[in-house]
């Protein structure tokens, strides 16, 4: 999960990380007011949407009274940054640049490893000085067991070339930022820019804080509080109501299998059949995990159904713990939960354990919406068939 600025800006204050005070609102008014909370000096108004470079689209704007701050709010909101729309601001105490750098540190995933990235020039696209000028942006591996300590820091600010006079106290808030990564079990905590204010301060301007959800679950409770509901997917949101591993994609056919690596492969073969089937494509990923019993499948079909752009569904099932006939029998009876509910053709392939019994299950369920494949290829090629079929309007030839 991606937070807003605001929600960074807190957690930063939390862990003793010098932020500038910040206010959210959502109308002109609270902004207003946010203002005047803050002192009724000069203060920056800043569209809270998931996307970079706010900055360069005109949704940072600075405000010398209340009334500026409320007029300005009135401007960004409801503007479209990148295709996000602005709902909220944040009314920000205005600093008093005096330099603009980088820090970042994020899961290495390549490296098995974390990466603290670092420069003395923040502020600009950091893509871009990535590209142009790689040698401008530090990048030095942080050892999970060792973390981001006193030596390690040290090491980052000498690698980005900080000048001596200010090396400890830059090193001291990338070790508070550290600590954000930590204790929050973030996969990504970015600075941008972290400023060196007129009279001598570190602060934090922007944040960005990707937290790790398979951790939040269980090891903060109170991050669920952070989540944007109300933009999230609908379809998501019910998938997430059920415990399912779901994300929406763009295409035509819904996809159920078990195992997050058969549902990648599912994909990729879902839409290399779809070229030939007028350029359809999977709807989603799904992934029901090991104990696929009726209530999951249900649960999946029913996610899945609901999606108005889906015109067939593959589940693409290996048996594994959970054996085919269990998984054939929570299809019979997802179809026997869903009742009229179940309107679009299914593509069933099933393999692994007890693959025979699971397919005379579904055989002699005789279903008329369903239809078994022999190989997953073969299960692709038809459920991409009838969903082409079915956006043109035209029947599919029956069975394979
Ligand atoms: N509180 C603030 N006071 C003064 N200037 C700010 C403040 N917050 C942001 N800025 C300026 O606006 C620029 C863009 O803001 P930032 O929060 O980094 O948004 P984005 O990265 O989305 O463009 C910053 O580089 C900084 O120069
Ligand atoms: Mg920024």
């Amino acid at each position: 999960m991606d937070l807003f600025e605001y929600q960074a800006r807190d957690m930063f204050e939390k862990h003793g990380v010098p932020v500038l005070g910040g206010v959210v609102a959502t109308t002109p008014e609270e902004a207003r007011a946010a203002a005047e909370k803050l002192g009724g000096g000069t203060v920056v108004v800043k569209a809270q949407v998931k996307t970079g470079g706010r900055g360069k689209a005109g949704g940072v704007k600075l405000a010398h009274s209340p009334a500026e701050a409320a007029e300005k709010a009135g401007e960004i909101l409801g503007m479209d940054i990148k295709g996000h729309a602005v709902h909220r601001v944040m009314v920000a105490q205005g600093a008093r640049i005096a330099e603009e750098f980088y820090f970042s540190v994020l899961l290495d995933r390549a490296n098995r490893n974390y990466l603290a990235m670092c420069s003395v020039e923040g502020g600009m696209e950091i893509e871009q000085l990535a590209v142009e000028r790689p040698e401008a942006l530090a990048r030095v591996a942080v050892d999970p067991i060792v973390g981001i300590d006193a030596a390690k820091a040290a090491e980052i600010v000498e690698t980005a070339k900080f000048p001596a006079a200010l090396q400890a106290d830059v090193a001291a808030v990338i070790q508070q930022l550290w600590t954000v990564f930590t204790a929050e079990d973030a996969t990504l905590v970015e600075v941008n820019p972290l400023v060196r204010t007129e009279d001598g301060a570190i602060v934090a301007l922007d944040g960005k804080v990707t937290l790790d959800d398979n951790a939040s679950e269980v090891r903060h409770p109170d991050h669920e509080a952070l989540e944007d509901k109300a933009s999230s997917d609908p379809l998501e949101a019910k998938a997430k109501a059920h415990g399912l591993n779901y994300v929406k994609l763009d295409g035509e056919v819904g996809i159920i299998g078990n195992g997050a690596g058969l549902v990648m492969s599912t994909l990729d073969v879902v839409a290399y059949a779809g070229e030939e089937h007028g350029g359809v494509k999977p709807a989603n990923f799904l992934d029901i995990g090991g104990g696929a019993n009726a209530q999951v499948m249900a649960a999946g079909l029913d996610v899945i159904l609901n999606d108005p752009q889906v015109k067939s569904v593959f589940v693409n099932v290996f048996g594994g713990i959970t054996a085919c006939d269990e998984v054939a029998k929570g299809i019979v009876g997802a179809l026997e939960i869903l009742g009229d509910e179940a309107s679009k053709p299914l593509v069933v392939r099933l393999d692994g354990n007890n693959v025979e019994l699971g397919r005379t299950i579904l055989r002699e369920a005789n279903h008329p919406l369903v239809t078994l494949a022999e190989t997953m290829d073969g299960g692709a090629d038809k459920a991409a068939e009838l969903a082409h079929a079915a956006s043109v309007g035209v029947a599919a030839p029956a069975a394979v």
